[in-house]
């Protein structure tokens, strides 16, 4: 009987996969989700389901939910939808009817690749369409490599990297939008008939406006902790165009690559345009799952050293600016070395000798320390830090020169400009951007990091920063016919110098600034440790711009500094321990001048430097959960970090706004066990406020009942440790 059992249970599976090879359908899975794809000789690729992980294709098809979209609609015969991709073809015709071959699959040990090949019907002209899931996390990676054997280059006027289409629904997409020292506002909208599109044209720092990054949700404004939401980043740094199109039967169509404005591509026969990939993800635990299923698979993935804790750094930009000299730089190590601190970093100004760097308007390109300065060079910087047990880190801004430099003087070529006009000029009026396409430049700016590296080794952190927009669109190393290729060849040479110093110094710490936020993107992530969240270190607007960087990057990633109040930026008074309370909720820093601060300030400073250290893990390598968004204005903003094993959280709250008979919401916490028992203790406190500190309360009373914080005072804030207890 038995026998007979395995037989027939054995025939359906056989008829089952039987049945899958003829429908050719496939399923890509990760832990908790899938995505189905059919690849049928003769017939365009389709794209059919991306949810929840399923465990057979037979059941979406017999749901009858599978979508039947072209996996990567072209134009030319279908000429009236929105399309992934547009070409020329050596004859000028300008259709494209791509149709499935045939898949290949690589594994390796932390993924699996299904390469889709998909060959026009008349034209030697192929598509590979490829996804790539991780075993661990759940991110699918999506991106086309395309080639073609026509007698002369083809030209792409379209080559987005991925598509994919989500049935009607009740369809919101947040995202992140902003300007300098205002960026990673959290946007949400319900998205309506036609298209809304995403852009970015900057041509060098692709996220001061707007992210690459996106939350699809799918029944309504997508919730933090319930839900179905598509989580979408795509890893490129140069302009890109993400398109959200819907139709008349309100299928949302989602396209997204580089942009093409400006660079249609001349791929020449038998080159291959790798495209690339947009990293999706889904949660039914709607945006929070989405953060954590991000967070988890960057700090493993997409972040150099992602998974390893963070040093609490000093940079001297706010303290001094540009006021740079050896007794400052000095003075500065000591006070923060006393602090509890572990890094320092000098930021502008150290370089230049010709033309010493005292403001904006000259000298970059001359990284040569200015003996004027620094009389004792870098060794002497070095030597201090090593005096005060602290690490040294430098700026540099390796991209771009200064009409005023030497470096401008012997190579004006090496700019990006047109041939036959006066290039228009960026910061300081005299900045000018290096062309990254020319190899010869990108051999200079790998030497400016290898030059600093080689001659002093102990550098542990560099600050890379960019701070202009491609202006003057023109490149005099590509060729006339390509001089389309620009805004693309400008990062594909960026990444060539990124991948080599990498290649060659591992373990330096770096980090990506872009005039502040300009370049938070998986496209650099990469090559870099973190990033500088934004030039506004305002305490209240920072707290905005956190949480919306959350979404889609990791705590670990997110430098976030203590300043000077009055702030720089705003002019706002905050209390220090507000400001504190704030930064410590990413990677802990300072950007201040500690001789500015009085004695009980630094004692506060030291206390919470120490505090930081302690609950460091939990926020640079834990699970986020945000609770109340500042953004919904309820006069707080709270989130907590959970430890991964969920036996230590940190709490933190804020509160926004200050009115007489303000209503203050109870705080129900998120990501504890519901059936253990957590110890609260307040930290980072001059005086003890929390009524529960001490006190011993279950997770499942602190997530469903929450509990009741007294915030009297303007610009109330609290940390709260939670420990994991035997009760
Ligand atoms: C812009 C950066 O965002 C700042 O932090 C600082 O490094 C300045 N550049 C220096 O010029």
């Amino acid at each position: 009987m038995k026998k007979i059992c395995l037989y027939l249970i054995s025939l359906l599976l056989s008829v089952n996969s039987l049945a899958q090879e003829s429908y050719g359908d496939i399923l890509i899975s990760t832990p908790n989700t899938s995505l189905m794809v059919t690849g049928k000789q003769g017939e365009p690729l389709r794209f059919q389901y991306y949810g929840s992980r399923m465990s057979s294709t037979t059941d979406i098809r017999n749901s009858a939910t599978a979508l039947g979209c072209s996996a990567y609609p072209t134009f030319g015969i279908d000429c009236a939808s929105e399309y992934a991709m547009q070409v020329c073809h050596a004859d000028g015709d300008l259709s494209l009817d791509l149709y499935y071959v045939s898949h290949e699959q690589e594994e390796d040990a932390d993924s699996r690749t299904w390469k889709f090949l998909l060959k026009d019907k008349i034209y030697p002209f192929e598509v590979k369409v490829c996804y790539k899931a991780y075993r661990t996390e759940d991110v699918i990676e999506t991106w086309t490599e395309i080639t073609h054997q026509e007698k002369k280059p083809v030209i792409l006027y379209k080559f987005a990297s991925a598509y994919f289409p989500v049935k009607s629904g009740n369809h919101w997409i947040s995202h992140l939008h902003g300007s300098w020292a205002a960026e990673s506002y959290l946007t949400e909208e319900q998205l309506t008939t036609g298209s809304k599109i995403i852009k970015n044209k900057d041509g060098v720092r692709n996220t001061q406006c707007d992210n690459p990054s996106f939350l699809l949700s799918i029944d309504g404004a997508a919730k933090e902790d319930y839900g179905h939401v598509i989580g979408g980043t795509l890893a490129w740094s140069g302009n890109y165009a993400i398109q959200f199109d819907i139709d008349y039967t309100r299928t949302t169509h989602v396209f997204a690559g580089i942009n093409p404005d400006a660079s249609f591509y001349k791929l020449a026969p038998k080159e291959t345009l790798r495209t690339p990939e947009l990293a999706l993800t889904y949660s039914l635990e709607g945006k929070g799952g989405v953060s954590r299923n991000f967070h988890r698979w960057a700090r493993k993935y997409k972040l150099a050293h992602g998974e390893q804790l963070r040093d609490i750094l000093l940079n001297s930009w706010e303290g001094v600016y540009f006021d740079i000299n050896q007794q400052g730089m000095t003075n500065m190590m000591k006070e923060f070395s006393d602090m509890g601190g572990e890094l320092f970093v000098m930021d502008d100004g150290w370089f230049g000798n010709k033309y010493p760097r005292n403001n904006d308007t000259s000298s970059l390109g001359d990284w040569e320390v200015c003996h004027e300065k620094l009389p004792e060079g870098i060794e002497g910087l070095i030597a201090d830090t090593c005096d005060n047990e602290i690490k040294f880190g430098i700026w540099i801004e390796p991209e771009m020169t200064n009409t005023v430099s030497e470096l401008y003087e012997k190579h004006p070529d090496w700019i990006v400009c047109q041939k036959n006009r006066t290039p228009s000029t960026g910061r300081g009026g005299t900045q000018l951007v290096l062309d990254m396409s020319n190899p010869k430049v990108q051999d200079f700016v790998f030497g400016v990091v290898d030059n600093l590296m080689t001659r002093h080794p102990e550098i542990a952190y560099i600050k890379w920063d960019a701070n202009m927009t491609l202006l003057n669109y023109g490149s005099h190393y590509l060729s006339a016919d390509k001089q389309s290729h620009l805004y693309i060849d400008f990062h594909r040479g960026l990444t060539q110098v990124l991948k080599r110093i990498r290649q060659k110094y591992p373990d330096v710490v770096m980090q990506a600034c872009a005039s502040g936020g300009g370049r938070v993107t998986y496209g650099l992530l990469p090559y870099f440790d973190e990033f500088w969240t934004s030039d506004n270190t305002d305490a209240l607007q920072r707290i905005y711009m956190q949480w919306g960087i959350s979404n889609f990057f990791p705590a670990v990633a997110m430098a976030s500094h203590v300043s000077a109040a009055p702030n720089h930026q705003t002019g706002r008074d905050i209390p220090l321990k507000f400001r504190f309370d704030v930064a410590m909720s990413g990677r802990l820093g300072m950007e201040i001048q500690p001789a500015n601060l009085s004695n009980d300030e630094k004692d506060f400073a030291k206390k919470a430097i120490q505090i930081y250290k302690v609950i460091r893990p939990i926020i640079q390598q834990g699970d986020l959960y945000r609770l109340i968004s500042p953004y919904e204005k309820r006069g707080v903003a709270s989130l907590m970090y959970t430890s991964l094993n969920k036996e230590q959280a940190v709490f933190f709250v804020y509160k926004m706004e200050h009115f007489y008979g303000q209503a203050i919401p109870r705080f129900r916490m998120a990501g504890l066990q519901a059936d253990a028992f957590y110890k609260l203790e307040e930290i980072n406190q001059v005086k003890t406020n929390l009524w529960q500190h001490g006190q011993v309360i279950s997770g499942k009373l602190l997530m469903e009942q929450g509990i009741d914080l007294p915030l009297h005072n303007e610009y109330a804030s609290m940390v709260v440790k939670l420990t994991r207890v035997d009760k």
